[in-house]
């Protein structure tokens, strides 16, 4: 039985279509149940509609946080979710609903965490003179860009290269690895084990 699971995103969407189009193998074990966004005005929710799934939009602005996720955590249950990706969803949760879903929500960074954490990632990798960037799947914890890392890719940045040109070399190694790293927890091939994980 493949594993329904939600995509949330706030705009562009291109993790969300590489997760999708991942979920198109028959052999994929995790499935699209639906797409929410937290704006109306999402890109990538016209794209996931071209792509026959089923969306909703959940205006955050304006909206506590707990009044979001109640009207979240509904649209999630009429879908059936049982795992919930976030795709570039840029709105923090509070800790009662990070508890509720610890384990099965996923999201993606472009970094290689720890390092660089929250927002303007790539030009401050650039200035810092690194040389190496890359992104991480992790389970979501409470704190922004933290929790258990379960898969990795890095990529060297070369010199004078600009925050975009990095931007575009590690976002299509995302597209590559979320869908990975979701077909390890579909699988239930990932062990928390305390701030590790174990992939079996
Ligand atoms: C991606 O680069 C993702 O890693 C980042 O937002 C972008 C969304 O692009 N997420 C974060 O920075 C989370 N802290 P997309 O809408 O095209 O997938």
């Amino acid at each position: 039985m493949k594993k329904p699971v939600a995509i949330l995103i706030s705009g562009r969407g291109s993790n969300m279509r590489a997760l999708i189009e991942a979920a198109q193998a028959p052999d994929y074990p995790a499935r699209i149940a639906c797409v929410i966004a937290n704006r109306a005005d999402a890109a990538g929710l016209d794209e996931a509609r071209a792509l026959g799934v089923p969306t909703h939009a959940i205006a955050s602005k304006g909206l506590n946080r707990e009044a979001f996720e109640t009207q979240l955590s509904a649209a999630l249950q009429a879908s059936g979710a049982e795992i919930i990706c976030l795709a570039g969803f840029m709105r923090l949760f509070t800790p009662d609903f990070t508890r509720a879903w610890y384990g099965r929500m996923l999201n993606i960074h472009p970094s290689l965490l720890p390092a660089f954490k929250g927002l303007d990632v790539h030009r401050r990798v650039v200035e810092s003179g690194v040389r190496f960037t890359g992104c991480t799947v992790h389970f979501v914890s409470p704190e922004m860009d933290e929790g258990p890392i379960i898969l990795q890719a890095a990529i060297p940045v070369p010199q004078h290269a600009s925050p975009e040109q990095v931007a575009d070399a590690v976002l299509a190694e995302e597209h590559k690895l979320y869908p990975q790293a979701l077909r390890l927890l579909a699988e239930g091939r990932l062990v928390i084990d305390g701030p590790r994980v174990t992939i079996s």
